[in-house]
């Protein structure tokens, strides 16, 4: 059932929560398709619900910082300095797990992600619940993540107690994912918290080498990497040049049957079957994108063609996720 949150629903959602049922609730980033942490049997429906593979583990969300400490290990001071500066907000960070996290939460990884978020709805929800939520994005497994109601309803409906609208996620991609190895910290997956945001807290940040690999067989830090992701059912193209008229040409040279293309408006004149403005920013980009991706793909065109942006502040995150939703299937040229 969806219901437009207003806090008269806090009772049922915690009553929800408590007897083992699944809420698909707003964040900042994405929705979230929430059960209660603390209970293996809910987790395991949420994997069932997702389809998701059950090696790749779930970010568990809390209240407070002072919460992470019942849950989780901070144990050193540059993963303080990182708690202090970008929790709560759209940051999950890696830490070292307690016994009272279930082994099905983390993969039986030996650590476990952490996020606060910090949209007044989810926190109310934790901060009156008191319940540890753990939430993968609101998403069939492979498909773009969650950020509008008609979108979640049409694939988890029948699957979950509520869905809590939030109206249309701000951010629109997910949470900037950290884990701190050897004293320095490694973004395994970028998002709206930037590499540089990063640095200018604690002089230094590596990118895990797999953000935009093809082929991951080896072990990966995150295994959330090795999956296919974010994929429209049609064929997809991510094409890129920093010059207008290399671009244009680009998308022209490509195109195929029915090819709807999603950019920026210098190529709105260009003659394909339909045209999609995913906007101007990378904000709005970013905000856009994921429901976008599913618009494009509802009348099954033989192409979507979707324009790339610099890997730079958060179109590292945008990159990061086209490339994935295109299959590598990717051009670049001056
Ligand atoms: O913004 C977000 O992070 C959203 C909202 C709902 O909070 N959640 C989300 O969850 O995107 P999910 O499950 O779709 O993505 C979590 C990513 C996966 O790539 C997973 O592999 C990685 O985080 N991850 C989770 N726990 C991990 C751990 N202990 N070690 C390494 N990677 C982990
Ligand atoms: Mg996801």
């Amino acid at each position: 059932m969806t219901i437009k949150y207003n806090s008269k629903y806090l009772d049922d959602i915690k009553c929800a929560l408590v007897n083992g049922e699944l809420i698909i609730f707003p964040t900042e980033t994405v929705y979230g398709l929430g059960a209660n942490a603390l209970n293996e049997k809910a987790v395991h429906s949420i994997f069932k619900a997702k389809g998701r593979a059950n090696d790749n583990p779930l970010i568990v969300h809390l209240a407070n910082k002072s919460d992470i400490n019942k849950y989780a290990i901070i144990s050193n001071e540059v993963e303080r300095k990182l708690i202090d500066c970008f929790m709560p907000g759209p940051f999950t960070i890696i830490l070292k797990k307690r016994d009272i996290i279930p082994n099905i939460v983390s993969a039986n990884l030996d650590t476990v992600g952490i996020r606060i978020p910090n949209n007044y709805i989810a926190h109310n929800i934790l901060e009156f619940t008191r319940i540890p939520i753990a939430a993968p994005s609101a998403n069939i497994s492979g498909r773009p993540s969650g950020t509008q109601i008609k979108d979640i309803e049409l694939e988890f409906k029948d699957k979950v107690k509520y869905i809590i609208d939030g109206s249309e996620s701000e951010i629109g991609l997910e949470s900037t994912v950290v884990k701190v190895i050897d004293g320095v910290p490694t973004i395994l997956r970028p998002g709206f918290v930037t590499r540089e945001d990063i640095i200018s807290v604690v002089g230094e940040c590596n990118l895990s080498s797999n953000l935009f690999n093809a082929n991951i067989t080896e072990k990966v830090e995150s295994p959330g990497m090795k999956y296919r992701h974010y994929a429209p059912k049609n064929e997809v193209l991510l094409v890129y040049s920093s010059n207008n008229d290399t671009l244009c040409n680009l998308v022209k040279e490509n195109l195929k049957g029915r090819t709807t293309v999603i950019g920026n408006s210098v190529l709105k004149d260009i003659d394909c079957y339909k045209f999609i403005n995913y906007g101007d920013t990378l904000g709005e980009i970013s905000h856009n994108i994921f429901h976008l991706l599913r618009i494009a793909d509802q009348d099954n065109p033989d192409l979507i063609i979707i324009e790339g942006v610099p890997k730079t502040g958060l179109g590292l995150a945008i990159m990061n996720r086209l490339i994935r939703a295109c299959s590598y299937n990717y051009i670049e040229k001056d």
